[in-house]
């Protein structure tokens, strides 16, 4: 049977003996409920059970507005009494999107419903299909981000490499201007000050391109435990007196194929925010390691913030988390700091975290966030490890 099996039928378990009808209204993947006219279930299939997380058996005989939010229940009540009264023909499950729904354990969802008028014996019911709309409304959601990111990539990109020339000619007359000036001249400072400016402007501009996934393109052996200690030491006036700082580096080497620059950039930008976190006082954790990852940890990537663990593949990666005892993030923050552009700060671009995605993205690698308001906050970083293979 194994050779000619059909990969497109479901085989669920049919009411034996019934009729096709129940049989399918059994299997159904969308829940079936019947709801009669005093508002109580009087039937529902094992989907809508599963639906709405109760037991076999659990939905018979509850009344079908515990299933609907508190804040809901006096407009479904009335809109019941007037399916009842004006009803005739069925309601589709695309005509009002999806509306949200309660599960037994009290957690809100979006349901697509469908209702359909039905007769048992001789009085008046309905019929509701309910459909678990929370995936689809997702994958929905991440399209649509996906497409915003890509056209804002796309912007950035152009607006950056023309910058890039105008700012190489901004930069080189500035230098030119100091060469040819004498000491004395009031013409320096400015020159100076023009000099300067333009090279955070570039500064700038890397970080745009980074986002863009147009950065550097070197791919060398990169350590990674080395390249901490180096970006650490580098900072370490930066982040204040009252910030210790903690190392816990791998004792084997962490070696991952890369472009060194763009890397060193990922940490800068999430040790200044560690820091920028702490204003001044905490503790820096940073830990260098390898992991393996598999199917299981790129999964359950959905529950937590995470970037490019869409793309990601499993097997060996190098590790590098940094974590701070700061300020941290409500869930709605979480949700875009990888946005270009998005910052909380007075003076912030909100360019790092976006220029870490794309460096991350370039590697094929992946970053997780853990952080709650006033507990501080974890980046862990994942690029694939340096084999054989790779
Ligand atoms: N370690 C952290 N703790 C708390 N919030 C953070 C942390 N890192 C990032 N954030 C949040 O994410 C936002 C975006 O960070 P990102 O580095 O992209 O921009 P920024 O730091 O605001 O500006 P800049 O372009 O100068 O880096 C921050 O404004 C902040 O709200
Ligand atoms: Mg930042």
């Amino acid at each position: 049977m194994d050779g000619d099996a059909m990969p497109h039928l479901i085989v669920v378990p049919g009411g034996r003996g019934s009729s096709w009808r129940e049989a399918v209204v059994a299997g159904s993947p969308d829940g079936v409920l019947l709801v009669g006219r005093d508002g109580r279930i009087a039937d529902a299939n094992p989907a809508a059970e599963r639906i709405f997380g109760t037991a076999p058996g659990g939905l018979a005989g509850r009344p079908v507005q515990e299933f609907v939010p508190a804040r809901l229940r006096d407009r479904h009540a009335a809109e019941m009494a007037e399916f009842f009264t004006t009803a005739v023909s069925a309601r589709g499950m695309a005509e009002r999107g999806a509306v949200p729904a309660v599960r037994a354990d009290g957690q809100e969802f979006m349901a697509e419903i469908a209702l359909i008028p039905v007769t048992v014996e001789g009085a008046g019911a309905v019929a509701c299909i309910v459909r678990d709309a929370t995936e689809r409304l997702e994958m929905e959601a991440a399209l649509v981000r996906a497409e915003k990111l890509e056209s804002l990539r796309v912007l950035s990109a152009g607006l950056a490499h023309d910058f890039n020339n105008i700012l190489a000619t901004v930069i080189g007359n500035a230098e030119f201007g100091l060469q040819v000036t004498d000491e004395g001249s009031p013409a320096r400072l400015a020159l100076h000050d023009i000099r300067e400016a333009g090279r955070r402007a570039a500064e700038m501009v890397q970080q745009m391109l980074r986002f863009a996934g147009q950065g550097e393109t070197a791919r060398e052996p990169v350590e990674l435990s080395l390249l901490a200690g180096e970006t650490l030491q580098l900072l370490r006036s930066a982040l204040g007196r009252g910030v210790r700082v903690q190392t816990h580096f791998s004792r084997v080497p962490v070696v991952v194929i890369g472009d060194v620059v763009g890397i060193r950039q990922v940490l800068m930008n999430l040790v200044i925010n560690a820091g920028e976190a702490m204003r001044g006082n905490g503790v820096l954790t940073v830990r260098t390691g390898l992991q393996e990852v598999t199917e299981r940890y790129l999964r359950s990537c959905r529950r937590v913030t995470c970037h490019g663990c869409g793309a990601a593949v499993p097997g060996p990666y190098g590790v590098i988390e940094v974590a701070d005892t700061g300020v941290g993030m409500d869930a709605a923050t979480r949700e875009r700091i990888f946005d270009p552009y998005f910052s909380t700060k007075l003076a912030g671009r909100g360019l790092g975290l976006a220029a870490v995605a794309g460096v991350v993205g370039a590697h094929r690698g992946l970053i997780r966030v853990t952080s709650r308001p006033g507990r501080g906050t974890t980046f862990r970083v994942l690029l694939p490890a340096a084999t054989d293979a790779r």
